[in-house]
Parts: C-alpha cells; structure tokens; sequence
C-alpha cells in the first residue's frame, strides 16, 4: 500500500508543473501573408512548447486596419493577452491609462537594458520609467528588392542602385515588365516616399528638414529633386494595379516586376516562396545611393487582465519573446533583425547580413518620425497618396508638402 501511496505522489508531483503553467492567451497582430505567418507560427512553437497555449489572433489589413480594432478592444474591457503595435508611440495612451501590464519586473530579471539593442528599442517601452513592451524585432523600410529573372528576361544587368534602376526602366517595359510594384494602400506609397527621401537627398538633408526642421532646406533643391524621383516612380509603378504589399512582392518574386521599395519584411515571402537572396533577388539598403536604416518594427504590449494565472503567463510570454533562441528563430523567419546584439545568425542570408552590418555601423536614421504631429503626418500621407496616384507636377506636391510641415511648427 505504501509504494502505491508513494508512486501516485510522484505522479502527482510530475503532473503537476504542466497544468500549473497551461494559461491560454489570445495574441493578436496584423502579421497575416505568408512569411509573416510563418514567422508567427515560430512564436507560437516557443510559447505552446514552454507550456501555455498560443491562441492565435491574426487580424487582416494591415496595421491601420488591425491597430484601431486593438485599441477598442483595450479600451471597451475586452483585453486580449498580448498584443502586437510598432515600435514608437502607438499605445502610449493605453499605457498612460493604466490598461497596460508593467513589465519592469520581467526586463529586470532578464537583463533587458543590457542585452536590448539598439537601446532606443526600449527607450520606446519606457513610461516614467518603467518597461510596458517587449521588443521583437527592428524592421527597415528603406530597401529596393529586384528580381533578378525580370533583369535576365530583359537581357540587362541587374542595377546596383536607384538611379541605373530608372534609367534601365524602359528596357524592362520593353520586355513586358512592370518596373516598379506598388500596392494601393496609403502607406505603402508613404514609404516609398521615404525611402526615395533619405536615397536622393541624403541623411544629413533628411535630419536638417525631419529633425532640425529647417523649412528652407526643406524647400529647397534636394528635396525638388526628391518630389521629381516620385514622379519618376509613379510614372514606373503605373501598371503595378495590386492592393496589398506582398502581392507586390509577388510580381518581384515572379519575375513579372522589375522591382518594390518595401521594408525587409518582404524577405520572409521569398523566403516562403524558396527564393535565395543574391541568386534569385537582390536587395539594396537605402536603394544604393545612401546606405542608411530606420529602426522600425515591432513589439508586443500586455493589456491588464483580471486573472492572476494569465499575467503570470503574459509575463512568461514577454520573457519568451526577448529571448535568445525566440529572436534566432523568429527573425529569420520573419526577415528582421534581432532586438539583441548577443544572438549567433550563422543562417542569416546575403540581405540581413547588409542589415546587421549596416546596424553595426550605426547607418542609422534618427528615430525623427516621431518630430512631426500625427495631423502633419496625415496631412502629407493624403497629400503624397494623391501626388502617387495623379499626374500633381512635383513641384505643387513639395510646394503643398512644405506648408504642411510649416503648419506643424
Ligand atoms: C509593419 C510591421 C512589419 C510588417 C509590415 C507589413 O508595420 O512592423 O512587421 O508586418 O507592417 O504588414
């Protein structure tokens, strides 16, 4: 009778762990194309293996569609576990109201001020100082991806920057190719125009109008030639009639688009679609004119929840996510870098490679997106969408973009 007491107390013991740690928590984000799910499902292993339970809550359109219906779950008392936002300061709100988890205790205890970097990453989770995010990955939207079939079929050497891509533009038309895939949503214009900013004008015009907020520079030559490289662009883009960006990153990974401008995370659909970079695309930083990333990406939040069983496992989460082997694994997938500079990416391809050098060198662009109003912001993303999609001369378009930023000051 003893051993059996004995043998069911063991049982009992081993048992135990696992239902201790089995908290469901529904995680939503906007990661919903191919590569982004896969990069999501790494996630989701990790938690799930670890003992809880990853319930999926992917939410389609993107993140102007996906934030806003966050946001008012938040704040109408219907809280999700965790939640994805970009880096920046799209739930400072929800945190001053005190929706948010503090996750001081986790970044403590996992040493996240030493191994974070760069550290504005959690400079951005900070709110009179305490940690309410926990970063996962930097994203950069500042790169020119091409199809090296699209440059084959044409019989013209792939360009090594923006300048030869406009010029060697007629020649993929010539063959049947769109130059220059677009989507058609605001956004992705918006980015686009950024990346042509920092390209054409340079860092140093960038932080003197975006940082330093110099009308006259602003105003001035480099930026006309700026508002030109768009009309160059739109004209290109033309017959790129798909919505969202990764089918844009189709028509690149087809062969049927020349090129996009989008962030890195187009890296993780050639990845799905067993594309090698430097073999079957190439990519090129800052378009190859001025080498130069903006740390964007992505975070996760911990809205407040009532049971004490789910922020336990809300705090295992944030833990899980700064990881080192979560980073290794998601990033990859993903095609981000790491929020850590102590991680080993022996697999990482040719274009992370040209990211973490240049994140290495410090080629970063100052996080000014901050430095204009969100009514500036809105104000020059209707003003650029309408710029990309008529035939606006370029100089009426930067004559209006200067009086929006003037508005601003
Ligand atoms: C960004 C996000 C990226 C990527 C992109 C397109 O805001 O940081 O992770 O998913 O949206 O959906």
């Amino acid at each position: 009778m003893k051993t059996l007491k004995l043998a069911t107390a063991l049982v009992a013991s081993v048992a135990l762990p696992a239902a201790a740690f089995a908290t469901d928590l529904e995680v939503t984000h906007w990661w919903t194309s191919g590569g982004e799910a896969a990069a999501v499902a790494e996630l989701a292993k990790a938690f799930d293996a670890s003992g809880d339970k990853w319930i999926d809550g992917a939410i389609a359109g993107g993140g102007g569609t996906a934030r806003p219906i966050m946001i008012s779950r938040i704040t109408g008392g219907d809280p999700m576990g965790a939640t994805q936002f970009n880096h920046g300061q799209q739930a400072l709100e929800l945190v001053e109201a005190g929706l948010m988890l503090d996750l001081t205790d986790v970044a403590e205890a996992n040493n996240w001020k030493e191994v974070v970097f760069p550290p504005s990453l959690l400079d951005a989770c900070t709110v009179d100082g305490r940690i309410y995010c926990a970063p996962v990955n930097i994203h950069s939207p500042e790169w020119l991806w091409l199809s090296n079939k699209a440059y084959a079929d044409a019989g013209i050497p792939v360009p090594t920057n923006w300048n030869e891509f406009v010029e060697t533009a007629p020649q993929l038309e010539a063959a049947g190719k769109i130059p220059l895939a677009l989507g058609n949503q605001p956004w992705q214009s918006n980015l686009a125009f950024g990346a042509i900013s920092i390209a054409v004008a340079g860092l140093d015009v960038w932080k003197q109008v975006n940082v330093e907020k110099n009308m006259d520079v602003a105003a001035g030559p480099e930026y006309a030639a700026v508002f030109q490289a768009v009309a160059d662009a739109r004209k290109l883009a033309a017959k790129s009639t798909v919505q969202d960006w990764n089918q844009a990153t189709n028509l690149v990974i087809t062969g049927e688009a020349g090129g996009q401008i989008m962030g890195d995370w187009a890296q993780g659909e050639f990845q799905v679609a067993n594309q090698v970079a430097g073999t079957d695309y190439t990519c090129l930083p800052g378009l190859g004119l001025n080498a130069y990333l903006s740390t964007g990406g992505d975070a996760f939040y911990f809205p407040k929840n009532k049971s004490a069983d789910v922020e336990e496992a809300q705090k295992r989460l944030a833990a899980l996510l700064v990881s080192p082997e979560v980073q290794v694994a998601f990033n990859l997938k993903k095609g981000s870098l790491p929020i850590r500079g102590d991680v080993d990416l022996a697999a990482a391809n040719d274009c992370m490679k040209k990211g973490l050098e240049l994140l290495a060198q410090g080629n970063l662009v100052p996080s000014g997106d901050m430095a204009w109003s969100p009514d500036v912001q809105k104000q020059n993303e209707d003003l650029l969408v309408e710029f990309w999609k008529t035939d606006m001369a370029p100089e009426v378009a930067h004559q209006q973009w200067v009086a929006n930023l003037k508005s601003g000051l």
